[in-house]
């Protein structure tokens, strides 16, 4: 049995930290902004029960074995994936899954900071009482006004993008350990707030049938891949960002019990997401399906009625950019201990470099919104694509060959050795899951999707 590694970018203070720091890294914009929308998209209820299902027998199987793997290898995604090929002799090809996994997560980031900046100016805007009493006209010119104005957008992009290179130039540890600390509690008691809001809308029950009662009709199959790919995203699977963490696991901690930990507190926080939303949004006549704009066309309008409206939308839009900020170091940290790693460059220095490089690719998804509006590929913008790609293409095949990887290539025994424990039922469920569930699960739902079968 091989020798622990230690991590040559420093780790965790302690197990909480890590788990505190992972749930940081997979509660963001998914869960708040992106889970509502897609859910209005893809017709409410049927979408909910496969996404949830894909959490439960994928996500936790895959976020367990990410964290391992990480841990074992204590190296950037491409190389732990090396090193764990190595150790179980297996062909050094499978680094292309580190490859890959990292690709997706600087791609995520080029967008996911032009969206954390549209949360940044809705902070601004809370701050100045722009929606006081407002309407649902307001509320829209406001949102469309932003999105018309390229010069907003980029200088938005450039203070997130600044903020996560600062951060993350910083080392990973002590400011984001801390902040996590304050931030995590701060937002579910919001969220809680915004729910008891909703509930006294009078279309509490409309958007609880909405969320919770399936109706199988409504769900297509791009529905269904696109279920499966938020699954991904929004536990940060596939994309580095988990196995990096990973690697600065202290030893003794538990992989399974972080996981269960992080993906329940990720699905907790979209649920209630959607539980603050879709009450709203009916009993405001909005539209369900409006897609991105969805939290910032709905939220506002809550904020605008409701006593000490202006604090509480003030600290919202605030959560949400903390939370899109833990969320968007994470995406980061992967490149960055990468080009430390290969190119012997320092962590500020390798920051520096990732962080240009995503800023200039954010420019392409800030245009999509305005100057590049009517540019489309497949009837995508540019934003629309990338986001398109890197969630329901490249997620799910990061997952894919994940799974058979972990399950069908790496060596039991050090897999066991590596969860601490022996094989137990746990073990096995685990095992079924990772071997069979989630290989042929997301086979079956990307050959329904490209129509080579028809569930
Ligand atoms: N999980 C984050 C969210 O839901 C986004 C993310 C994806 C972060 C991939 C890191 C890696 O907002």
């Amino acid at each position: 049995m091989a020798q622990p590694r230690t991590s040559i970018h420093g780790n965790w203070s302690s197990r909480w930290a890590f788990i505190l720091a992972a749930t940081g890294a997979a509660v963001g914009l998914g869960n708040i902004w992106k889970f509502p929308y897609i859910t209005g998209e893809n017709g409410g209820g049927a979408f909910v029960v496969i996404y949830l299902m894909a959490i439960a027998m994928i996500g936790v199987p895959l976020l367990m074995a990410e964290i391992l793997i990480g841990r074992r290898g204590r190296r950037n995604p491409v190389n732990s994936m090396y090193l764990m090929a190595q150790e179980s002799k297996k062909h050094p090809a499978w680094q292309a899954v580190g490859w890959l996994m990292v690709c997706a997560g600087f791609l995520i980031l080029s967008y996911y900071s032009v969206i954390a900046g549209w949360s940044l100016e809705y902070v601004w805007l809370a701050i100045i009482g722009a929606f006081n009493n407002a309407g649902t006209q307001e509320i829209q010119v406001l949102f469309d006004s932003m999105l018309a104005s390229p010069q907003k957008l980029l200088f938005l992009h450039s203070l997130i993008m600044s903020s996560t290179i600062i951060i993350v130039a910083a080392g990973v540890q002590k400011g984001l350990e801390r902040s996590i600390y304050l931030m995590f509690p701060t937002m579910l008691v919001l969220l809680v707030i915004l729910v008891v809001y909703a509930m006294q809308s009078g279309h509490f029950k409309e958007g609880l049938a909405f969320l919770f009662q399936p109706d199988f009709n409504k769900l297509t199959s791009s529905g269904t891949l696109i279920a499966l790919g938020h699954a991904f995203f929004t536990l940060s699977l596939a994309t580095g960002s988990i196995m990096m963490y990973g690697a600065y696991l202290p030893n003794h901690a538990s992989v399974a019990k972080g996981a269960i930990a992080i993906a329940f507190a990720d699905t907790l926080v979209a649920i209630l997401a959607g539980l603050a939303i879709f009450p709203l949004v009916f009993a405001n006549q909005l539209e369900a399906n409006a897609g991105p704009g969805l939290i910032f066309q709905t939220l506002p309008l809550a904020f605008a009625h409701m006593p000490y409206g202006q604090l509480v939308s003030i600290l919202f839009f605030a959560m949400l950019v903390f939370a899109a900020l833990t969320s968007a170091i994470s995406l980061l940290e992967p490149t960055v201990a990468l080009l430390m790693e290969r190119l012997n460059l320092s962590r500020q220095r390798a920051a520096l470099l990732s962080g240009s490089l995503l800023w200039v690719l954010g420019l392409g998804s800030i245009f999509s919104f305005n100057l590049w509006a009517n540019k489309t590929v497949f009837d995508k913008t540019f934003f629309d694509l990338l986001d398109y790609v890197t969630a329901n293409i490249m997620l799910p095949m990061g997952g894919l060959f994940l799974a058979i990887f972990a399950a069908w290539k790496m060596e039991p025994g050090e897999i066991l050795n590596e969860l601490r424990q022996g094989p137990n039922r746990g073990y096995y469920c685990w095992r079924f899951c990772v071997r069979y569930v989630a290989p042929v699960a997301i086979t079956i739902i990307f050959l329904d999707f490209i129509g080579m079968i028809d569930l």
